[in-house]
């Protein structure tokens, strides 16, 4: 009982600082006046502008290392090949530092895939992405808009190899694993991405600009046998944590991601 207390307390924290206190849209509605129409439901990731897709160059990695990461990626014919394909890469020092590979956690076919940076110390201890307090807050995030890790995503990271002390990853590194990234994604097959954080937003979207300005709205990324996929680029948790007024912005994309997502269910 008191254990149940504690959960809704903490619910009720987390829906203040979101900022969810009042109203959950961003614009409370008049209700002084006859109902408006209801709102056409957010376009169909089929209708973001040709504009907000990926076109600028990637970082590159020293040719031959690099090569070999995109053969065994391609080479990969299912997400237990690709495990496998990274363990034995030996194109990184970050896998010598690693206690564990950090693969992939939740559900393969739940249509959504969330992108983190890479592991941090507890979730190189256990082998699972977003363990720690992070990952925490963002199974709170999540669970707030009805997406469980059990079922409703799938969550990896750009980094499959914790890097040493936290520190940021570097281009190289980011270049030389995007190709398990993205042909991780294209055996996933997801029908959205959520990109968490600026690495990983920068990394899939080739964009110079800043998490701030890339969040809040879906991109388009050509990705192998999926064509033009949405991909959504929000805050990190860990941000979150350390900057609590964030929670807001936050919490506007993750409204934007439940609402694309019940747009395209069918409508019972
Ligand atoms: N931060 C990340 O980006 N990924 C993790 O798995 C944990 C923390």
């Amino acid at each position: 009982m008191e254990q149940d207390r504690a959960a809704l307390l903490a619910a009720l924290a987390l829906q203040r600082d979101w900022g969810a206190d009042e109203a959950l849209d961003a614009a409370p509605p008049d209700r002084s006046r006859a109902p408006a129409p209801r709102a056409a439901p957010d376009p169909a990731p089929a209708a973001v502008p040709p504009a907000a897709r990926a076109t600028a160059v990637l970082p590159v990695a020293p040719a031959p290392v690099a090569a070999r990461a995109a053969a065994a990626a391609a080479a990969a014919d299912s997400l237990d090949a690709l495990r496998d394909a990274i363990a034995a890469f030996d194109g990184s020092a970050l896998r010598e530092t690693a206690t564990n590979l950090v693969f992939a956690d939740g559900a393969p076919g739940s249509g959504l895939m969330m992108i983190g940076e890479a592991p941090g110390a507890e979730e190189d201890r256990l082998g699972r992405p977003f363990v720690g307090q992070s990952g925490q807050l963002l199974d709170r995030m999540l669970a707030s808009v009805g997406l469980a890790r059990q079922a409703g995503f799938y969550i990896t990271n750009i980094l499959p190899w914790r890097p040493p002390g936290n520190r940021t990853p570097t281009d190289t590194e980011i270049a030389l694993f995007l190709p398990f990234v993205l042909r991780h994604i294209a055996l996933v097959r997801p029908r959205h991405v959520v990109l968490l954080g600026g690495v990983s937003a920068k990394a899939l979207l080739r964009a110079k600009d800043g998490i701030t300005k890339l969040r809040g709205r879906w991109h388009r990324v050509e990705v192998d046998g999926l064509g033009a996929l949405p991909m959504l680029a929000t805050l990190h948790p860990a941000y979150l944590l350390r900057t609590p007024a964030a929670k807001r912005d936050a919490w506007a994309d993750l409204l934007l991601l439940r609402r694309t997502i019940d747009a395209q269910l069918p409508q019972t």
